[in-house]
This record gives C-alpha cells, structure tokens and sequence, in this order.
C-alpha cells in the first residue's frame, strides 16, 4: 500500500495502533462496499455517537476560568476554615451561566447568572454555587423542579411559553423579590465580569472556640456592575450568541484578569430567632445597615480551560461541599440542593466524576466509596469497611456537630414561621421604589410589559394584580404600558415602536 502519511507519526486508534487512513473507509474494490472489520471507521463512528453527556438541567450554558483567592484580611473570629486566614492563598474555579436556555442559547438572553465557584482547599473542595441576586424565586425545595418546567419549554410544541412563566411567579407570590430582579438591570449584565455574587442562602461558619455564625456570602465586582440595555441584548443574542463566554476567554488571555472581593455580612447566631425577617429565607436580604459588609479577601480569574470539555462541561460544583469552619444552615432550599447536584453529576457525568482532574481535590481522598463505573486509581491492599481490626482509619465523631443548630418538633408539611416584617411583596417594594432610579423604573416597566406581551388571560390580570401588590403605581404603569403596546399607542414613559414592544422577554 502506498503510504502517504502527512506527518513523520500519522494518527492511532484510541487503543495506539496506527489508523491507517483518515480518509478512506476500507472497501471490497474501489466501488464496492465498506467493511465491518474497518476497525478505525466503527471507532470513528461510535465515538461520534458517544461525545455528548446530558447538558445540565438548569444552567446549561456558561463558561468559566481557573484563578486564584486570597484572603486579605482577619476573619478568623468567625471563621476557623483554613482557606479563609489571613494571608491564604487557595487556587480557584469560576463558572458562570444562563438558568434556562439550553447549550447553544445566547449568552445576552434576559436571566439570572449562576456564579459558581470551586475552591481547592487544603481540607477539600469548598463549593459556593451562587447567583448574581441576593434572592431566588421560591424557598421550599419541593417547588424547584415545578418553577425550572415553567421557565423552559411546552412539552407539545418545544415552545418557551410566558403565560406559562407568569402563572408559575404569580400563583408563587415569593417570587417577586427575585422577579423584580431579573426584570430589572441585573437581568441583563454586561459580561460576566461586570456582574457581582452571592451566595443567597444564609451558611453558617464556626471559629476555633467553636462559637457559630450565620453568613452571607457577597462577591463585588471590581470592574463595576454594568448591563446591556434590552435593544443591545436582543442585537448580540443575534450578533454573537457566545458574547458573555468570548469576553470572559479573551479578557483572561490577553492578561486583563477580572477580579471581585469578597465581604461577609455576619449575622450573631442568637439573633437569627428575633431579627424582623426570617434570615432562612431565601427570598429575603438582611439589611446592611443591620448587618453590614465586611471584607475577607480577592478573587481573580488568570487562567483559561484549556479543555472546554474536561474542565468546564464536566466540572460539577455542589452546595454539600463544605469544609471545616463553614456549614449550611435550616435554609430548606439549601438543604435539599445539598442532595440534588451530586445526584445529576451521577447521572450527568457518572459515578466517579469526583475522580477527574477538574473536580478532585488536592488533598488526599480516603473513602470508603470506591469503584464503580470509570473508576481508575487503585485502592490498595486495604480494609474496605469500618470499623476494623488492621489500623485503617476511620472517622468516629460522637455528640452534638459544631456547625448544626437545634431543631424539633412534630414532622409536619408547613411553610416557615413568619417573623415580624416578613411577607412577600415588602421587600420587592422597597427594591423598586428605593434601590431603582427614575432611568431604572421606566426601563423596568418597559421591560415588564415586554414580558406580559403575550401572556394570556387570567394570568395577565393576575400579573397586573403581582405587580400592583409590589407597587400600586408601578403595577398601574405596567398594565396602562401593556394595554398601550396592545393597542399600538404609547404609553407614558413608553416607547411606541415595534423593536421596543418586543423588548424583555425574558430567556
Ligand atoms: C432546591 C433548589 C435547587 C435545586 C434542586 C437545584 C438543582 C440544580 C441542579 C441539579 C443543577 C445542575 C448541576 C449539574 O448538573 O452539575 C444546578 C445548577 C446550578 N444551580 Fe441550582 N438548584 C437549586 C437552587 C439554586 C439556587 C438557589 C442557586 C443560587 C443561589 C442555584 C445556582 C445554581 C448554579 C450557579 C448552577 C450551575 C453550576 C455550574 O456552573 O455547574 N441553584 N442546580
């Protein structure tokens, strides 16, 4: 056989052998048909068929960078976790993402941000799976599945629907703290590098005398909060749906590292029973002036994947990785996502996808977990249970753990006791009202209305009445700019042409 090999090695086969052809099938003459024994061609072939994994249910499309986090000043005194003492340095993943577009959607469609994070500690991994909102939709874990149905699409037609959207928020009024949010600019963020995180939940941390705080976790851009207006949005989503996932690349290669300092806002563990808002709902802030932010450290992103697939696409962050000195809270939300992203990332990537190189640890990992699918460091000569009589070790804590609360009571199916200036639609209120300029409101309405184009009775009436329980004047406006986008005339504060009507829909 001629050998026309273009280069001094040629390629293998996955298992090393040389391929042969990477051009020509094997066949029984020059016209006749292929053969099964063309090992390279099946080889081809069905690895083709084999390349996608299942994208991840929400927050499927994103990007990320690898950097550093250092910790620039004390807070030892709510804090035993060595990644967070003065003058640590832990190396760092970041991933950023749209909730509820799939793989391919664009990067600018209206949403929230998912701003997660994996640190590389000396005592484990510690994850902060977060937002670019200090709130979220709902807070009982049962509704999470029910609210990410209702975001993405009809299962008759494959549509995004927004009646579908606006019945789900309104028929959950816990949702307009979040709702307003993403209606607002923090809905459409510049980059992802002009966005801040949060963690949202309360977490809880524990120092070295073992006394317990309850924490938030605020990430501030150090390249300020900016955001995209809807026409520009819409315009890339078309333009360039990778805007947010180039701008992130290029800035990191061409040495233009985005950075965001971290602040705790701290909560004394007692005062969690008396303060005026339950501070385990996830639909609340806490006031900073009741509980101001203080600074821990700086995170900066410095390196880029240099395999998209290996170590952004198969990299799986969790809430249930906490490490010493950290904790979770009786935040129910969080305590049901402590459970659910290991369980995806099982079925997503497969049994031991803590094994790849962008999930394990640094330090060393002795479980008693082993093998299973794909499973490829050997375990030794060693005892596969506990206890045991031969010396291998074993964990053996007894007694109350230091990072729980107290908990007790009948098991009932109830929502959270309400605390003194709790209720669904004060802080949304406030958010609108005080937080947005004049600019903002009247983008905010437009926006709004966007959204509701569309939306079918009776959840447009119920929409209006939402937003009316948010603001009475806001809820007006929303609906006087509907019915004038309805009937082709402007509203007040409204523009009247075609691409603005069409404006703020939401991804
Ligand atoms: C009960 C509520 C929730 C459940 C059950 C849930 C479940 C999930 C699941 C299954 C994934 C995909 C994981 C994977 O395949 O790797 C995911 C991704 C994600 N979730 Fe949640 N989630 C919940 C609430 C939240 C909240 C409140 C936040 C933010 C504060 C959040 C932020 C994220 C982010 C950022 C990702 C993407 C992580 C990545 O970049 O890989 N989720 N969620």
């Amino acid at each position: 056989m001629e050998k026309k090999t273009p280069n001094a090695t040629g390629s293998t086969t996955q298992a090393g052998i040389p391929a042969v052809s990477d051009r020509n099938s094997l066949t029984v003459g020059n016209n006749g048909p292929i053969v099964l024994h063309d090992h390279h061609l099946i080889e081809t072939m069905q690895h083709f068929n084999r390349m996608n994994v299942p994208e991840r249910r929400p927050h499927a499309k994103g990007a990320g960078a690898f950097g550093t986090f250092e910790v620039t000043e004390d807070v030892s005194r709510f804090t035993k976790a060595g990644f967070l003492q003065p003058g640590a340095s832990t190396e760092m993943l970041a991933r950023f993402s749209t909730v509820a577009g799939e793989l391919g959607s664009p990067d600018t469609w209206r949403d929230v941000r998912g701003f997660a994070l994996k640190f590389y500690t000396e005592e484990g991994n510690f994850d902060m799976v977060g937002n670019n909102t200090p709130v979220f939709f709902v807070r009982d874990p049962m509704k999470f599945a029910h609210f990410i149905r209702s975001q993405k699409r009809l299962p008759n037609n494959g549509l995004r629907d927004g009646t579908m959207q606006w019945d789900f928020w309104t028929n959950n009024p816990e949702s307009a703290h979040q709702v307003t949010y993403l209606m607002g600019q923090r809905g459409l963020p510049k980059t992802w590098r002009h966005m801040n995180g949060y963690s949202s939940h309360t977490y809880s941390l524990v120092n070295a005398e073992g006394e317990r705080f309850w924490v938030k976790w605020h990430f501030m851009s150090n390249q300020g909060v900016e955001h995209l207006s809807n026409a520009e949005a819409e315009r890339l989503a078309g333009a360039n749906a990778e805007y947010h996932r180039q701008d992130l690349y290029e800035s990191v290669e061409q040495g233009d590292y985005p950075s965001w300092d971290l602040y705790f806002q701290i909560m004394p563990y007692e005062e969690a029973k008396s303060y005026r808002f339950n501070p385990f709902d996830l639909t609340k802030i806490w006031s900073k002036k009741d509980y101001p932010r203080i600074k821990v450290g700086t995170m900066t992103l410095n390196r880029n994947p240099e395999n998209f697939f290996a170590q952004i696409e198969q990299a799986a962050f969790s809430p249930a990785n906490m490490v010493p000195g950290t904790g979770n809270s009786p935040d129910k939300m969080l305590l049901g996502r402590t459970f659910s992203y290991q369980d995806a990332q099982r079925y997503r990537i497969g049994t031991n996808f803590q094994q790849l190189p962008v999930n394990r640890p640094t330090n060393e990992v002795h479980s008693y977990n082993f093998e299973g699918n794909m499973w490829h460091e050997h375990t030794g000569a060693r005892s596969v249970y506990a206890p045991n009589s031969f010396g291998d070790s074993w964990s053996d804590e007894e007694g109350p753990v230091e990072n729980g609360w107290e908990a007790d009571g009948a098991l009932t199916r109830h929502a959270y006791d309400l605390h003194e200036d709790d209720d669904d639609f004060g802080q949304p209120g406030t958010l609108v009202r005080e937080v947005f300029s004049n600019a903002q409101r009247d983008e905010f309405v437009t926006t709004v209305a966007g959204a509701l184009d569309g939306v079918k009775e009776p959840v447009l009436s119920n929409a209006f009445q939402y937003w009316k329980n948010v603001d009475e004047t806001i809820g007006q406006r929303i609906e006087d700019a509907v019915r004038a986008n309805a009937s082709g005339a402007a509203a007040p504060g409204m523009g009247n042409d075609a691409d603005e009507n069409s404006e703020g829909r939401i991804s």
